[in-house]
């Protein structure tokens, strides 16, 4: 045994004798999501025990702590209890300062107290948050840890949001979700600092809040056919006379309970009542909104173009939305109401005399004016009883409500117009923020729609665009993400679309521009992600999974393959050839090269051991490999592939076409030569392609091959034709054109574009890759 030095004795006394194993904690061990604006990092730290105490001196105070000792009751198997004054010390505190924003707070911890300081509510509900945030994850743990220490290190922070909306909205009509998962959710939205809960509670496929004037409305409305077993857009129309017995709806009652749990979180819920179109589910219940008094179901899944719509021309669709809209107000205290304005294709108001006759009676030019009378005549309406309107962008057009508030989802131009006239603004662009888009490589996530947000992307979003002025940025009140539920059956599914790209969100909504960096958050979400898994939540790993992108040397007739995932730095490990990852992989570092057909695997490795799913691909490697390709008709400049090799990456395209593989034309055909360079001898040419119907996205109809010596005189060798045929499926193919062996160095391929499709849209053609063989 050896000999402890005296000096080494003396450290090891001091530190038994304060109880502390003094960890000296760095910026690295707080992880908070959103980013705090100020922190200040001191020696020592705050232990809670059974005998810290709460010092609450309101209601308000005593039900947040008390949300809190819950967690140590849980976690730590103690109950801390909640005092009236505070004693000399191992307590926590809250302060008043009028002098501070509504919802900032500072946070000051010391081995002896914590205190929050704020305004009121919404800045303690914060300071709590961010108090639960700097304790150990386990604090989530619904069983008790008894090795656990519950510290947290001495810090002073002093933090408010940059924007004042800060939302999600949970669209509970294309799938019911019920009063327990709204709950849910908004303590979800509290722990990542968020504001408002917006619910879509009306739309085609079910109307999901009772309204005790039209019984209907949820006898009828909020109840479909059952289709469930059919893709969305595959499900047939149904008869108004078939029962339905998918559905659900929100009582009044529960609403209000909704209401009231969202404000001991700070939360503001924002109902949404669409018109004056996708209430398909309104018309199906009292067909008289309707402008010929259609009978119909409500429908089971897609449904597009939404032609039945309230009618504008008769004074009974007025009435029917005030009285609505009185029963709304009574539920929800905010002062905004949502009134949806989407989406209307407005064929029947064209065709109806009573619309026709309101046009003409208020001089109307068109539909488009007819819409802006109808949203104006409710919003005086919302007005006169001392609320404010919200409407998606369509709004804008045919004249804007005079104080409309616009909610910008078709990107973020609606918003800069509204903005330049004056109008409060809320960013949600489809881009960055709808969260039914993929948030990872398609071909390994649950379907959703076609658009790809992933993490990164979400934190790169800012509700104030660049070319706005300081005064037209002051009205974007904040951001949101939005969740339609077409495509999500239940909660997991639909917290998989949430977690965790709200935390990316919350980041790019509270902190400062200036604190806001990619490699610190992402360095900080490993914890939040450790609390979702004590929580519960089936929050998506798709931000792990390795992707391979490729450059194609041509000197070396070499593929340069690159491996990633969405963070910076990580362990990524990949094995060539049909092997195993575990005990074969290699930690990738530079590019691998490639050149013949081989094998990749990868996957992201942390601590040593493999996690996520593991990419495989096979690279392909044929005769075009790196070679020249010659455009005859340019592809579309926003699907320009990967590079001048995309065509011959050996990098196939997934059913993602956003993952940056494809090259893509619009109504034009597709002609290009790969030259091989020296005169080789070939049999086959492969074309692969993709169809994405509800995309515009159609495989071509004919691919002609044709060889040449000389790229002027060319030889057809091969054709293929192949009629439009209705698929609700994305798909990838790969057209494969034989012929009788050829000399030959240049290789002319023409795919024809379907052009427009039966509906009328202009086609777009998407091929990736051209392999010559
Ligand atoms: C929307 O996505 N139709 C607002
Ligand atoms: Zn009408």
């Amino acid at each position: 045994m050896r000999i402890l030095k005296p000096f080494l004795i003396v450290f090891f006394l001091t530190v038994l004798n304060s109880g502390y194993s003094q960890k000296i904690y760095t910026e690295k061990d707080i992880q908070i999501i959103p980013k705090p604006n100020q922190l200040l990092i001191q020696p020592g730290a705050f232990e809670f025990s059974k005998s810290t105490k709460f010092v609450a001196t309101t209601d308000f105070q005593k039900e947040i702590s008390t949300a809190l000792i819950n967690k140590f009751e849980k976690a730590a198997g103690w109950r801390p209890e909640i005092s009236a004054a505070s004693p000399q010390s191992n307590f926590i505190q809250f302060k008043v300062d009028q002098t501070l924003n509504k919802e900032a707070y500072k946070l000051e911890v010391s081995a002896q107290s914590i205190t929050i300081t704020a305004k009121g509510n919404a800045g303690f509900i914060y300071g709590l948050e961010s108090v639960r945030q700097l304790l150990p994850n386990a604090i989530e743990s619904k069983n008790v840890i008894t090795t656990q220490k519950w510290e947290i290190p001495n810090v002073v922070i002093t933090d408010e949001p940059r924007f004042q909306w800060r939302g999600l909205m949970l669209d509970l009509s294309r799938h019911f979700f019920d009063k327990n998962y709204v709950i849910e959710t908004i303590d979800r939205l509290a722990m990542l600092k968020m504001n408002v809960l917006h619910l879509h509670l009306v739309d085609d496929q079910g109307w999901r809040i009772e309204i005790k004037k039209y019984p209907k409305l949820t006898e009828v409305g909020a109840w479909r056919v059952d289709q469930e077993n059919a893709a969305w857009n595959a499900r047939l129309t149904t008869n108004p006379d078939e029962k339905g017995t998918y559905g659900g709806f929100l009582t009044q009652e529960e609403l209000k309970e909704i209401v009231k749990y969202a404000a001991t979180k700070n939360i503001e819920i924002i109902p949404e009542i669409e018109m004056p179109a996708h209430v398909s589910s309104a018309i199906a219940s009292y067909p008289e909104l309707a402008c010929f008094n259609q009978r119909i179901g409500v429908p089971s899944g897609g449904l597009w173009p939404i032609t039945d719509i309230y009618c504008a021309g008769k004074e009974t669709t007025f009435e029917f939305l005030q009285n609505v809209i009185d029963e709304v107000i009574a539920i929800f205290p905010s002062k905004y109401i949502h009134i949806g304005g989407d989406e209307a294709t407005k064929t029947n108001w064209d065709k109806c005399p009573l619309c026709q006759k309101r046009m003409k009676d208020n001089g109307l030019k068109n539909a488009h004016e007819l819409q802006s009378y109808f949203v104006k005549r409710m919003e005086k309406y919302i007005n006169s009883k001392g609320k404010k309107i919200i409407g998606w962008d369509e709004i804008l057009e045919g004249g804007l409500a005079p104080a409309a508030t616009v909610m910008s989802w078709r990107g973020t131009k609606g918003g800069t117009d509204a903005a330049e006239q004056g109008h409060d603004v809320i960013m949600t662009p489809e881009s960055h923020c709808y969260f039914n888009f993929y948030q990872g490589p398609q071909n390994e996530e649950p379907i959703a729609f076609d658009g790809y947000t992933p993490l990164s992307k979400v934190y790169e979003f800012d509700p104030v665009v660049e070319t706005m002025t300081p005064e037209q940025a002051k009205h974007v009140l904040g951001g949101q993400a939005n969740l339609w539920a077409e495509y999500l059956p239940n909660t997991k599914e639909s917290e998989y679309m949430i977690f965790p790209r709200l935390a990316a969100l919350s980041e790019v909504l509270w902190s400062s521009k200036e604190k806001r960096n990619w490699n610190d958050f992402t360095s900080r979400l490993p914890s939040l992600l450790v609390r979702y898994d004590y929580l519960g939540i089936n929050y998506a790993k798709s931000a792990y999974l390795v992707t391979a992108a490729s450059t194609a040397d041509m000197a070396q007739k070499q593929i340069n393959i690159t491996l990633k995932n969405e963070f910076p730095n990580p362990d990524i490990r990949y094995v060539l050839g049909d092997k195993t990852l575990a005990g074969n992989a290699v930690k990738y570092t530079t590019p691998i090269q490639v050149k013949e057909t081989t094998i990749v695997k990868a996957s992201l490795f942390q601590n040593e051991k493999l996690v996520g799913k593991i990419f495989t691909d096979t690279i392909i490697f044929h005769k075009g490999v790196a070679h020249k390709v010659k455009y005859l008709t340019p592809y579309n400049n926003n699907y320009k592939g990967d590079g001048p090799y995309t065509m011959n990456n050996s990098i196939r395209g997934s059913k993602n076409f956003h993952d940056g593989q494809w090259q893509a034309w619009l109504v034009n055909d597709m002609e290009l030569v790969v030259d091989l360079e020296k005169q080789e001898s070939v049999e086959q040419v492969i074309i692969g392609t993709l169809e994405s119907q509800g995309s515009g996205v159609n495989f071509p109809t004919q691919i002609k091959v044709l060889v040449s010596n000389d790229d002027i005189t060319y030889k057809e060798v091969g054709k293929i034709s192949r009629p439009y045929a209705v698929n609700v499926n994305s798909e990838l193919k790969d057209f494969k054109i034989n012929f009788g062996k050829q000399n030959a160095r240049f290789i002319k391929v023409i795919a024809t574009n379907l052009k427009k499709s039966p509906k009328g849209e202009s086609s777009w053609l998407f091929v990736d890759e051209i392999l010559v063989n």
